[in-house]
């Protein structure tokens, strides 16, 4: 049941390696094994210490390659694959064999504008809102930017995820011991959901697609 989801994207900075580290926490923290694939060659690998994924330097071909492979026919491995901005081959080549393609975007039209052309270079993909505000004003105004220049795309928007302080933790080269429990729960929701987006159940029960929208929706509305 190996299933692989990659967070790419032609935008730099919208969170896509912030997003891969808490996905693969999250499944982690479901007790599950899950690897985070470092494939930005800009970028150095963090230590697998007090961490509850493996994370792997894929950023040679070769290695990427291998991890690829070994999640693929390894059984109950995640692979959680972080891309990198302004890459659209290498792009194309890591949402070849995920299962989910995720395309983090920030409140801005610059990123707004950009993910929907990646939307419809990658037509299996989801469009997810990241670092989102949280100050209900600011919220207001975002929502209602997504809603008129997105409306095209609504049904492949996934529900954002916010903007919170401790995110950064995970991409310490060291994780501290104990983390806050607002970064663990809010880990644990996204993998839940990249589970259910994958169309299998934390317990590895098929789950229908009308499920998963309606939990994303009730999950979102109750962290607020
Ligand atoms: N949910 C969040 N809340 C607050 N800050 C965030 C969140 N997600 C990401 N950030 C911050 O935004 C910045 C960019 O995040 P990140 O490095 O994950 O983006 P990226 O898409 O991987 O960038 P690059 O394109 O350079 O690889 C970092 O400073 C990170 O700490
Ligand atoms: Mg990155």
């Amino acid at each position: 049941m190996a299933q692989i989801v990659c967070i790419i994207g032609n935008k730099g900075g919208t969170g896509k390696t912030t997003l891969s580290h808490m996905i693969a926490h999250g499944i982690g923290l479901m007790g599950k094994r899950a690897v985070c694939v470092l494939t930005d060659i800009s970028r150095e690998k963090l230590s697998k210490e007090s961490r509850t994924y493996l994370p792997f330097d894929a950023r040679s071909p070769d290695n990427l390659n291998k991890v690829i492979r070994t999640i693929s026919n390894v059984p109950d491995w995640f692979g959680v694959v972080d891309g990198g901005g302004n890459r659209p081959a290498t792009d194309r080549m890591l949402a070849e064999p995920a299962d989910l393609v995720l395309l983090p975007f920030r409140d801005s039209h610059e990123d707004i504008r950009t993910v929907m052309s990646d939307l419809e270079r990658f037509p299996r993909a989801r469009a997810l809102p990241s670092q989102w505000p949280t100050n209900a004003h600011a919220r207001a105004a975002a929502d209602k930017a997504v809603d008129s220049l997105m409306g095209h795309y609504r049904h492949r928007i996934l529900p954002p995820v916010p903007m919170f302080s401790s995110s950064k933790l995970l991409l310490q080269s060291d994780v501290p011991d104990r983390l806050p429990a607002t970064l663990n729960n809010v880990c644990k929701q996204l993998a839940r959901n990249v589970f259910s987006l994958w169309g299998v159940s934390e317990t590895g029960e098929p789950v229908s697609v009308e499920d998963v929208l309606g939990a994303l929706v009730k999950d979102v509305a109750e962290q607020e």
